[in-house]
């Protein structure tokens, strides 16, 4: 017993809770399964839970003999398996070595730990002693000597719960575990609304909501890399449930392959909740001795609507899975050179734009795509990770010389996992492209994708890489990826062991960041894969941000953003300005708004500032003042969404300080109306006694005024129509940034 885990010992009941969220559950008597009773708001601890055993008789298949409510089918549970009486889709399923799948894993001991213990060779969230608390479950299989490991870790802080499982094989042979779930909750109802973000490239994090049916729904991945298609990310709120209010359940998973999401709704309107690796390309050989251990899932429980739960991930991921050394700190304001040239660029071009960049008070210069082999189009040279002199004379090592002494950072772009086939390591070792060498091997954007499963892959890019960040003093690499799996084979793996490579790739991934990392650490990663293909937990906790998306647009841009902040921190959800017509929608949008979009999130400019004019190089350079002023603000505050560009014509968001002191709302209208309607947005977060002036405006007003009342949008020209009528129209695509600064008088001092 401690203060977060509180275990009835005889009735072998075990409740997690921080104040904010209670989870219990226990053992049942009879088959020693584990049996959900409750997950949700705080409750306080009883001496028993036994009034949370639902039990009907029902027609079903019951597993003591006699006893007619003994079916699983039945019974909520922690971590449902096959055989069991269980119909539904089950949380682990084993094959074992007669061929058949039916398992029982029964409850054997329990150990609490103070903190979180890593996970082997996987990202998770960490927490020190006095962080969280980890309750483990131990479960034996009644017809082998597997040992399941089901592993809770209750945030102290956040309501939140980190969920993960493992499976060891302690006999002497060999089983196929065709299925291990991270998570699987039962929930008693049916009444929620399935939330997820869904996309392709370019429109990534698009928000959908859907009622549940009874039956099976889900969200996935089988392309080797969480994706484009589906954020590996849903939520269930009740029906009532807002941006502001009411309760939803959200779960995250700290994983970048293929995944399954999936909610399972029966006819007696209990809900089955699941996400983890997904089964599909999945097979994992446990040979004696063995141990898998499957990626941390995250569940979050908010009672303060979307926003809530939004801000419950981001307090999380920010402080308990990005690297301590970057949740903290200032990132830099950079200029990405890939929109401004695309692959036609040389020295001179380059140390160009580097130079305005300066001149507009960027820190931080990012050389994209291009600078390697032979690369004047995607056509070749990945994996051929040498400096293209003709382009750049000097090296990467000269440049990133003239670059620093200009008073920039440099960054650089790989995409390590891939190969061209005219690259010096595909003649070499063909065979370490994944595919099947007798079948046929698809390109995607004319590349192949490197055999991760394969350490001495791993190795060999890792040598390449380091010998370019050795020689050159690099600040920033961005790391792409720009293709999915369609041919899942390795050359390396026995047929029994070919189910493991999808799996064993994203652990390649990770071992790359690991050893990059540990050489050097204070570099920083910005994750890319065609753009947020790969925005996931998983590579959050080596690479603080992630390039969102490869539309640059800023309407397009408002979705994109309002869906990634569902789970992620705007520290962490790379932004940049471009220019007009959009490469991607050939929109024409101010650069203010474009500012105005991209300031929320880690902020930049991929153009061509060359061919800017001086009057909008001074909107530049205070654009970019200003978001030196505000960055803490915007990375450390609390975000609130407040209207959703899904629903209509007004986004608007907003972050405020921790301690309340300031707050910056974004207003963004994509149509101009002749005409319009009055338009009032309500403000959130702000603490509801104090006085709050905003830039530029003498009066000030409470923050239950704001709260309550709202920015009120329209203008007021009492007694001044001429104005009116004389006035500039904002035309379409217009924004509004408003500074809210509390001052020293509020109510309470009188
Ligand atoms: C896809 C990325 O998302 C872009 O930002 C850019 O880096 C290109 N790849 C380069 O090929």
């Amino acid at each position: 017993m401690t203060n977060y885990i509180h275990i009835n010992e005889t009735s072998k009941e075990f409740h997690l809770t921080n104040g904010k969220l209670s989870y219990i559950f226990r053992v049942m008597e009879q088959t020693k399964i584990l049996e959900q009773l409750y997950a949700g708001k705080a409750i306080r601890h009883q001496e028993s839970f036994a009034h949370l055993i639902e039990r009907e008789i029902r027609p079903s298949n019951n597993q003591v003999t006699g006893d007619h409510t003994t079916s699983l089918e039945h019974i909520k549970q922690e971590m449902p398996v096959y055989g069991t009486t269980d119909f539904r889709y089950p949380g682990m399923e084993i094959r074992y070595p007669d061929g058949d799948r039916i398992s029982q894993f029964e409850y054997r001991s329990y150990s609490v730990v103070e903190g979180k213990k890593r996970l082997p060779n996987l990202p998770a969230t960490f927490a020190g002693e006095h962080e969280a608390t980890t309750l483990e479950i131990y479960l034996e299989d009644r017809y082998s000597s597997l040992v399941l490991t089901l592993s809770y870790t209750i945030f102290h802080a956040y309501s939140a719960l980190g969920r993960h499982a493992s499976i060891e094989n302690y006999g002497n042979e060999t089983f196929q575990l065709e299925r291990l779930m991270s998570l699987n909750l039962d929930l008693p109802m049916n009444d929620y609304d399935f939330i997820h973000l869904h996309g392709a490239w370019a429109r990534e994090a698009q928000l959908e909501r859907k009622p549940l049916i009874t039956g099976v729904q889900s969200i996935s991945s089988t392309r080797g890399a969480s994706s484009h298609v589906h954020n590996p990310f849903f939520a269930l709120a009740k029906k009532n449930t807002d941006e502001q209010q009411g309760e939803v359940f959200g779960f995250s998973f700290v994983y970048s392959g293929n995944f399954l999401a999936q909610v399972e709704v029966d006819p007696y309107h209990v809900t089955r909740a699941m996400l983890g690796i997904n089964p599909h390309q999945f097979s994992w050989e446990l040979e004696p001795g063995s141990l898998f251990t499957a990626p941390e899932a995250v569940m979050v429980y908010s009672d303060a609507g979307l926003n809530g739960m939004s801000r419950t991930f981001h307090d999380l991921y920010r402080q308990q899975l990005i690297s301590p050394k970057w949740s903290g700190r200032k990132r830099p304001i950079l200029s990405n050179n890939w929109e401004a040239t695309y692959f036609d660029f040389n020295e001179e071009k380059i140390l160009e734009l580097a130079r305005d960049a300066k001149g507009l008070g960027i820190e931080l210069f990012v050389l994209d795509d291009g600078w390697f082999g032979n690369r004047d189009n995607d056509a070749g040279s990945l994996g051929n990770w040498t400096a293209d002199l003709k382009k750049l004379p000097e090296g990467i090592a000269g440049l990133a010389d003239k670059v620093h002494t200009l008073g920039l950072q440099f960054g650089l772009w790989f995409e390590p996992e891939m190969v061209s086939a005219d690259a010096p390591i595909h003649a070499s070792h063909p065979e370490w492209k994944i595919g099947h060498p007798g079948k046929n091997i698809s390109h995607g954007r004319n590349q192949y994708v490197l055999d991760f499963s394969r350490p001495e892959v791993v190795d060999n890019i890792f040598d390449q890489m380091d010998t370019v960040l050795s020689e050159s003093a690099i600040d920033y690499v961005k790391w792409d990826m720009n293709r999915y799996i369609s041919e899942a084979f390795s050359q390396a793996l026995p047929a029994a062991k070919q189910g493991e490579m999808m799996h064993r790739y994203i652990l390649g991934v990770y071992a790359l960041y690991t050893k990059i990392l540990a050489k050097y650490p204070d570099l920083l990663i910005e994750s890319c894969a065609g753009g947020g293909a790969r925005f996931d937990a998983g590579l959050l906790y080596y690479a603080p941000q992630t390039w969102a998306s490869d539309d640059t647009d800023a309407v397009e841009r408002l979705k994109i953003q309002y869906g990634t902040s569902m789970v992620y921190p705007l520290s962490s959800i790379g932004s940049h300005v471009s220019a007009v017509p959009n490469h991607q929608v050939a929109r024409m949008t101010s650069l203010k708004m474009r500012s105005d979009v991209a300031a929320f999130g880690t902020f930049g400019y991929e153009l061509d500032s060359t061919k800017l004019s001086e009057e909008e190089k001074e909107i530049v350079r205070e654009q970019v003042s200003q978001i030196k002023r505000w960055q803490t603000l915007i990375h450390q505050g609390d975000f609130f969404r407040l209207k959703s560009p899904f629903e209509g014509n007004t986004t608007a968001w907003m972050v405020v300080a921790p301690d309340k002191s300031e707050a910056l709302v974004g207003v963004y209208h994509v149509l101009a109306q002749p005409n319009p309607a009055y338009e009032r947005v309500s403000l959130a977060g702000l603490d509801e006694a104090a006085l709050y002036q905003l830039d530029g405006e003498a009066t000030t007003r409470f923050g239950d005024d704001l709260m309550q009342i709202g920015l009120v949008l329209g203008g007021n020209y009492i007694g001044r129509a001429q104005e009116y009528w004389s006035r500039t129209m904002p035309g379409d695509f217009s924004s509004q940034l408003y500074h809210l600064q509390k001052i020293d008088k509020s109510e309470d001092d009188g």
